[in-house]
Formats: structure tokens, C-alpha cells, sequence
């Protein structure tokens, strides 16, 4: 349970924030995707109005981080904002971005992995992964893992187990497939692939033609499951330590997310959203999750309009989870088990 059941669809993260500034005043935050237009924007505006010691705000683009930080002093002058530039398409830019951060600081109260791609070819990570794979999750699962002493840091002096949280943002849009582990790379027709690594029967060609095998909303699924299952991994890990991971689902809200898809790919976007969030809106499940002091004793879980919601099983299911990790682990060329160190 959350401790607001009046929070619903329509709950704005300004609300949220107000509801638990006590949770944010004094944590080191970091945030991972912030420019304007964006999640980011709403999330960081949110936070920075209620006296965090530090907002880190890390993403692709220099400028834009810049220009929030601009819109960040426009209403609070004084706020603690540090910028980390850092392309999670790359890997040797993401471990060049973790050594950076200890320039920043060395401890992490909450990281929110909010920065996503979605673009329509198919394009491959600077190591070969699929762009969407590669990126949204693996890119992720590199820099989080590289920053766990931060956050276990974190833990270790807080007064307060559970306070100390990873927030991963995913999308609903998991539902559209499981990690593909024989084929993460999209090379395999959906007859060529094994049952448990279908996407479901029934899709409409326009997301997924059988006959071709790269579709970039199954791929864009696929990472977002990833998501959700790395959420599970690190509570699983972590929650002993105090720190809790959560995966949330922000709704839909027009932001620069479909910016690279054509005219056809963004019509289609728009007939996925039956309820159109404003920005404000969209951040406010994130912020439940990070904040919520009533989450402290859950076993991590998924999120959707401010509440715990059901997510597909091939996103929950802690045994794909470490499937997934292993595989994660592999694909960035380094182990990360902080069980018991
Ligand atoms: N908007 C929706 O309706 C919706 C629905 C479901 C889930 N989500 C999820 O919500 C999160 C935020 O999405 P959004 O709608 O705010 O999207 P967005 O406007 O496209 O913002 C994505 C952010 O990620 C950053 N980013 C993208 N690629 C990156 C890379 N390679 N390295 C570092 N940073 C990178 C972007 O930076 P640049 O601007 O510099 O490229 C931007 O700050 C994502 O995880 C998305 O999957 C959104």
C-alpha cells in the first residue's frame, strides 16, 4: 500500500512533492534523463523545490541540462544543482561519467533512471547491442551497478531502512515483450523464436510484422521489461541493506520521447494513451516511489497511476530476473553481486 489512496491518475507531482517534502529535504538525488519537454523536467522542478542537499542532473545533452538548471534557479536561486553529461549508449562513456561523480559526491540517497530512447530503425549501441536494449536497460544497469557503493553509502547512514531507493522508470508498453534471450539483438523471425520469447499473439502488423524481424516498438517493449525485472534483481539484492528498487509506469504524456519516429509511428503513439497526462502528471508516480515514506517495508513492485499495479509475469518472475542480470553482466563485461560485501 501507498499512503495516499486519493492518489490516482490525476494526482500532479507538485501534490506529491508538497505530500512528502520531509522525504526529500537533505537527500542527495540523482536524476538520469533531464531536459526540457521531458519527465525530466517535471521530476527535477518538483524535487528542487523542497531543500534537497544535492540534485544531480545526468543526460545526453549538455545544453538542455543547462536549461533546466536555468528553469531550476528561476524558482529556487539557491538549489544545489550539479550537471554530469553521459551517453548511455556508450559504455566507456558511462563508466567515464561513474568516475566523474566522484568529484560530485560520494553518496546517493535515491537514483531515479528515468532516460529512455525510442527510436524506429534499428541502430546498435556503440558495443553492437540493440539500441533500445543497450541503451534503456543496459546502459542503465552499468551506471546503477557502477554507483552502488554510493547508495549503499546511502544506506549505511540513514536511520531510516528502505529510504534509500533506485527508481526505474518503465512503460506499459513492457507488455509488447520479453527479454528475447536468444535473440536480443533482433535477428530472428517470430516463428524462429522460442514460445516463452514471442511477443503476444494478436499485435497489429503496424507494431509488428511476422515477416520482418525488427520491430521497434517490440524492441523498445523488450527494454522496458528489462526495466522492471532490474528493479526485482536489486531489491532482491539490496532490500537487506536497506535500499529498495521500484519500477514505475509515468502514463502517457506527449514529451520528446516519440520525437524520432515519422508521421505514421507518431499517429500510432497517440492511439496507445486513453488518458493524456500533463508533465506534471506524468512525474508524479516517480515520485511516489521515491519518496513515499509508507513503501519502506515493501518488496519493491511496479507502479502505474500512483499505486501498485499488476505487471506482465515475464517482467515479474525473479528467476528471469537473474537470467537477466547474468546476461546483463555479460554483455558489460564485469560481474556486479553485492550480496553480503
Ligand atoms: N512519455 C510517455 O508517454 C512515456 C510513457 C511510458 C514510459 N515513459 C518512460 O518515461 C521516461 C521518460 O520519458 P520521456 O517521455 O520524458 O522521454 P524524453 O522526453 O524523450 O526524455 C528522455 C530523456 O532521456 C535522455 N536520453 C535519451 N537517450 C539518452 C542517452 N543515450 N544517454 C543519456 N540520456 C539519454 C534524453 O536526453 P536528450 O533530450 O538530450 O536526448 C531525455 O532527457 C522513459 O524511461 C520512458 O520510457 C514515458
Amino acid at each position: 500500500m501507498t499512503s495516499c489512496s486519493k492518489f490516482g491518475e490525476a494526482t500532479t507531482a507538485t501534490e506529491v512533492t508538497n505530500t512528502f517534502s520531509e522525504q526529500i529535504k537533505g537527500k542527495n538525488i540523482l536524476l538520469v534523463g533531464a531536459s526540457p519537454n521531458s519527465l525530466g523536467e517535471h521530476i527535477a522542478l518538483s524535487i528542487s523545490r523542497h531543500s534537497p542537499s544535492l540534485l544531480i542532473l545526468a543526460s545526453r545533452t549538455a545544453s538542455k541540462i543547462n536549461t533546466l538548471i536555468s528553469s531550476i534557479h528561476a524558482i529556487t536561486p539557491n538549489s544545489p544543482v550539479k550537471s554530469l553529461t553521459l551517453d548511455l549508449s556508450s559504455q566507456s562513456s558511462i563508466r567515464k561519467a561513474a568516475k566523474e561523480m566522484e568529484t560530485l559526491t560520494s553518496k546517493l540517497d535515491i537514483i531515479i533512471n528515468n532516460a529512455a530512447l525510442n527510436v524506429p530503425d534499428c541502430e546498435t549501441t556503440t558495443e553492437g547491442i540493440e539500441m533500445h536494449f543497450g541503451t534503456n536497460h543496459i546502459g542503465m544497469f552499468l551506471l546503477t551497478n557502477l554507483l552502488l557503493p554510493n547508495v549503499l553509502l546511502a544506506a549505511s547512514q540513514s536511520a531510516i531502512p528502505g529510504s534509500t531507493r533506485i527508481i526505474n522508470l518503465t512503460s506499459a508498453g513492457h507488455r509488447l515483450s520479453p527479454i528475447r534471450f536468444s535473440d536480443f539483438n533482433f535477428l530472428k523471425k517470430y516463428e524462429e523464436l522460442p514460445e516463452e520469447e514471442k511477443p503476444p499473439t494478436g499485435l497489429p502488423k503496424a507494431l509488428m510484422d511476422p515477416e520482418v524481424t525488427y520491430s521497434p516498438f517490440v524492441a523498445y517493449g523488450q527494454s522496458k521489461t528489462g526495466n522492471i525485472l532490474f528493479s526485482v534483481s536489486l531489491t532482491e539484492r539490496l532490500k537487506d541493506r536497506g535500499v529498495l528498487s521500484f519500477s514505475v509506469h509515468p502514463g502517457s504524456i506527449w514529451t520528446g520521447l516519440a520525437r524520432n519516429l515519422d508521421a505514421q509511428g507518431q499517429a500510432l503513439i497517440k492511439t496507445t494513451g486513453k488518458v493524456w497526462k500533463s508533465g506534471d502528471q506524468g512525474a508524479a508516480t516517480a515520485m511516489v516511489a521515491a519518496f513515499d515514506p509508507k513503501m519502506n517495508d515493501m518488496p519493491g513492485g511496479y507502479l502505474a497511476d500512483c499505486q501498485f499495479a499488476p505487471a506482465a509475469e515475464h517482467a515479474t518472475d525473479p528467476k528471469i530476473a537473474e537470467r537477466l542480470w547474468s546476461l546483463s553482466e555479460e554483455l558489460v563485461g564485469e560481474k556486479f553481486d553485492m550480496r553480503g560485501k
